[in-house]
């Protein structure tokens, strides 16, 4: 074979390779779904409970720089609950999530007891929010990775001040396609 020959040969054939390659690329669709409570009143008592504690903890919210107060709670196997609230700082990458600030918590005083469901409700003082407020993509991560500390799935209830209830089986149905200790 000609050295010519031979590198019209190659070009030829990593051209026909790529474009190989381009058939092979395929779309997969990743699907997730909630649930939605009109109200308070048709939730389980200790989901209301839940959802009531979450939202005393909103006194406890430290938010100075964006007024937005955030209260969570969560419900432990065992039946105790931890309240939490957003804490804020005027170094505003320190702020606190009422998420994090909460599943730590329950993690450091109650280290081996798996976490149930997780109660999310917000307040603004400026606006009254009437629907429920997406959790930010760190706490979804860190509610995913509580699941796997205990193997036992986290149920998210989340709330506006007033409004429906949505309400996701666990955290890895908030954040499908997650990064997890197996990447290590
Ligand atoms: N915040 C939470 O507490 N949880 C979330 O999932 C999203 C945002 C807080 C952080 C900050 O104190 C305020 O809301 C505005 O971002």
């Amino acid at each position: 074979m000609s050295e010519l020959f031979f590198r019209r040969y190659l070009i030829s054939s990593l051209f026909k390779l790529s474009r190989n390659q381009a058939h092979t690329m395929r779309e997969k669709e990743l699907t997730t779904s909630f649930f939605i409570y009109d109200s308070l009143q048709e939730l389980s008592k200790e989901d209301q409970d839940l959802m009531n504690l979450a939202k005393k903890s909103l006194d406890h919210s430290w938010s100075p720089y964006s007024e937005f107060k955030v209260g969570a709670a969560v419900l432990l196997k065992d039946g105790k609950m931890y309240g939490g609230s957003n804490q804020e700082n005027a170094a505003y990458p320190l702020c606190l999530c009422a998420e994090r600030v909460t599943i730590a918590a329950a993690e450091s005083q109650s280290p081996h007891i798996p976490i149930m469901s997780i109660a999310v409700t917000v307040k603004n003082p400026n606006q009254l929010i009437d629907q429920p407020a997406a959790p930010c993509g760190s706490c979804r991560q860190v509610i995913c990775e509580t699941e796997r500390k205990h193997k036992q799935e986290i149920r998210v209830l989340i709330r506006g001040e007033v409004g429906p209830i949505y309400m996701f089986k666990s955290g890895k149905s908030l954040l499908p396609f997650s990064f997890d200790e197996t990447f290590l």
